[in-house]
């Protein structure tokens, strides 16, 4: 199960652009962040079909912390609602379900239901979704560093397990972000080395299937050489 999906492409997705598609339309920012749950669901569910077998969408950064109350309040509303009323359309979809970033500091109880969709979504064998909470990529990388003394002899392998939490999780291949912004604001250093980089201007609650299907092409377009002089095809895609 596992295998099969790693061999499928791994996008990593910056869901940008909630706040300014709400106030170019005279609406609060958190009726953009309710659209963009709109979008996640498109997206999760036409990103099979696109050839990806894993999705790690960058849903609140650990700097997002720096936002108002009211709307990290607002957003972590999202989170419960999202975790409580999409794990049954998950387990239909053969979606598995994974959440990177830390726990610890997330509001009662979501750390409980992050835990129990993980559970319920384990056997999910269509696609890996990954969404980064309270996510770092600094911090995951800090945090593997933290943990390898006492290891012999330290390979990319086992800091990579270290650094995501998982085994044998695909290099990202692409990533797309939206809004305009053309940064990575602390997403998936280590895991995207040599992911090619998507920018659109499409504001993240309007990004839908045509928008996705368009990213891929223009990903597929490109040549990858990995340092070498000749271009490498998908399937040959070293690891690490
Ligand atoms: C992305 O949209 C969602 C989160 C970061 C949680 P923003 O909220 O950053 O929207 P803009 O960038 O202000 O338009
Ligand atoms: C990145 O967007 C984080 C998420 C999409 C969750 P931000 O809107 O927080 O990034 P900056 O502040 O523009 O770099
Ligand atoms: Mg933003």
């Amino acid at each position: 199960m596992q295998s099969d999906l790693s061999s499928k492409l791994h996008v990593g997705i910056i869901m940008d652009g909630n706040g300014r598609w709400a106030t170019r339309r005279g609406l609060s920012r958190l009726r953009g962040h309710e659209a963009g749950v709109e979008a996640i669901r498109r997206v999760v569910e036409a990103a099979p079909s696109q050839g990806i077998g894993t999705l790690t969408l960058y849903a609140f950064s650990s700097d997002n912390w720096r936002r108002p109350k009211v709307e990290v309040t607002a957003l972590m509303g999202l989170l419960r609602f999202y975790l409580a009323n999409e794990v049954q359309a998950l387990v239909r979809n053969g979606v598995r379900l994974t959440v990177i970033g830390r726990r610890d500091r997330l509001p009662n109880g979501i750390a409980a239901a992050i835990a129990r969709a993980e559970a319920e979504t384990a056997d999910g064998d269509a696609l890996h979704l990954r969404i980064a909470i309270d996510y770092s990529a600094r911090d995951a990388i800090l945090n593997a560093a933290t943990q390898v003394a006492g290891f012999d002899k330290l390979t990319r392998e086992t800091f990579s397990e270290l650094v995501t939490g998982e085994q044998n999780l695909r290099d990202v291949d692409l990533i797309i972000r939206t809004s305009g912004e053309k940064r990575l604001s602390d997403f998936l250093l280590w895991e995207g080395a040599y992911a090619e980089l998507h920018f659109t201007d499409r504001m993240w609650p309007e990004f839908d299937m045509d928008d996705l299907a368009e990213a891929l092409a223009s990903f597929h377009r490109r040549e990858r050489r990995f340092g070498g002089l000749q271009p490498v095809a998908l399937e040959d895609v070293p690891s690490l």
